[in-house]
């Protein structure tokens, strides 16, 4: 690739920085020439999955460069500070300083671990996101937020850490299972729903090529899709409004999956079911129609997402249970519950006025009796 040939798009938000689409992983190396002049070391940080993958692509660009690879085992445990104090020594040995630049090659977990590695090293150091899923594509690698867990919760511990750039090579979604290709769908469908209501429709006719991993039409799938996350974090970087929109169904999905214990459902499937609870609490509000859910569900089921709990005793107890583990979402403001509603397709709005009981009748919606 020679590099205008790939128009990135631009977070245009404190500090900007390029996301470019469609961009071949050997081409990265020619891009840093001409944008960090005094760089000399790279250290990617990736899994061995990705790579054995990936890793010679990407290095194949480097060769100007002291390229270092850090191994992190695959997994969302990873995200931890154990590992993290593990990648500092490792990186220290390897004369990392604060002149090194960080490439973070997989998915959304080493997207958020490399990123906050990244943002506390040295008090910080230069970062680039090279996503290789569908979820760390349309959604992770942008907008600066990185993180690690901690025994309290999930990403605990993390920062706004804006990255030089994102880099996205659709060609590496060509060896991603199935089952990860759904986490990024769910919250792709999840962007349309917000933002597009141009994209919902897409999803709805383009099923065949979608499922057959027609490369066109799954550059115009990732390429709409981040876009919309792109605009929304562009307007709202630190979350003081509207980036709050991108979590629609995640109150439902992530008290699902905590109920389950983080077994048998994957966060795909958590925010899937989420999407449709939300959908019958904004019909509630008279925000949304039955013939609205049905399409929702529709999409959905169309690409193997599934709209309802069908086994409750999973849960172990009632619907109850999961209204009480919403209690701990991070988006709640004194006591209050703040979910967000679809409003028809296309748009979503922030709402405090939801009642439990209300949120009880969209949790007993989407179990199968
Ligand atoms: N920072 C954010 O804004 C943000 C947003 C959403 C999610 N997240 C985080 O993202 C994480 C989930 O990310 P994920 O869904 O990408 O999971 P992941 O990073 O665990 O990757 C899933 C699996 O796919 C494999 N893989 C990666 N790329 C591959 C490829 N091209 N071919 C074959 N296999 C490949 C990985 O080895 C891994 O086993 C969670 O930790 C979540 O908290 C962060």
């Amino acid at each position: 690739m020679s590099l205008p040939e790939c128009q990135p798009i631009e977070v245009t938000a404190d500090k900007p920085y390029p996301v470019f689409l469609g961009a071949p992983l050997e081409a990265l190396g020619e891009y840093l020439h001409t944008q960090f002049k005094d760089l000399e070391h790279v250290l990617i940080i990736t899994n061995p999955v990705v790579a054995e993958l990936y890793a010679e692509r990407l290095k194949k660009g480097l060769l100007d460069y002291r390229v270092n690879c850090l191994m992190v085992p695959a997994g969302e445990n990873e995200k931890s500070l154990e590992r993290l104090s593990q990648l500092t020594s490792a990186a220290l040995r390897f004369g990392t300083d604060r002149h090194t630049l960080v490439i973070a090659l997989g998915g959304g977990v080493i997207g958020d671990l490399a990123g906050f590695f990244a943002s506390i090293f040295m008090r910080g150091i230069r970062l680039i996101q090279v996503p290789t899923t569908l979820l760390a594509q349309v959604d992770s690698s942008i907008g600066g937020k990185v993180a690690v867990n901690h025994p309290a919760g999930k990403n605990i511990l993390g920062a706004f850490y804006p990255p030089q750039a994102v880099w996205t090579d659709f060609t590496t979604l060509d060896s991603l299972p199935w089952l990860e290709v759904e986490n990024g769908l769910a919250e792709s469908i999840k962007h349309a729903l917000i933002r597009n209501s141009g994209l919902f429709k897409f999803f709805e006719t383009q099923e065949d090529n979608l499922k057959q991993r027609n490369p066109l039409t799954w550059r115009e799938m990732v390429t709409r899709s981040s876009t919309v996350k792109v605009t929304i974090v562009s307007q709202d970087e630190r979350e003081q409004g509207l980036r709050a929109l991108l979590n629609l169904g995640h109150s439902f999905g992530h008290a699902l999956e905590t109920g389950m214990n983080y077994r048998g459902v994957t966060h795909g499937q958590g925010v899937s079911i989420g999407l449709v609870a939300a959908a019958y609490l904004a019909k509630a509000k008279g925000l949304m129609t039955m013939t609205e859910i049905d399409r929702i569900k529709g999409l959905l089921s169309l690409y193997g997402l599934p709209t309802q709990i069908v086994d409750i005793t999973l849960v172990k107890q009632d619907p109850q249970v999961l209204l009480e583990l919403m209690k701990a979402d991070k988006k709640n403001q004194g006591g209050r519950k703040i979910l967000i509603l679809p409003q028809g397709i296309g748009r979503a709005v922030i709402s405090k006025e939801c009642t439990d009981l209300e949120i009880l009748e969209a949790w007993k919606q989407v179990i199968s009796a």
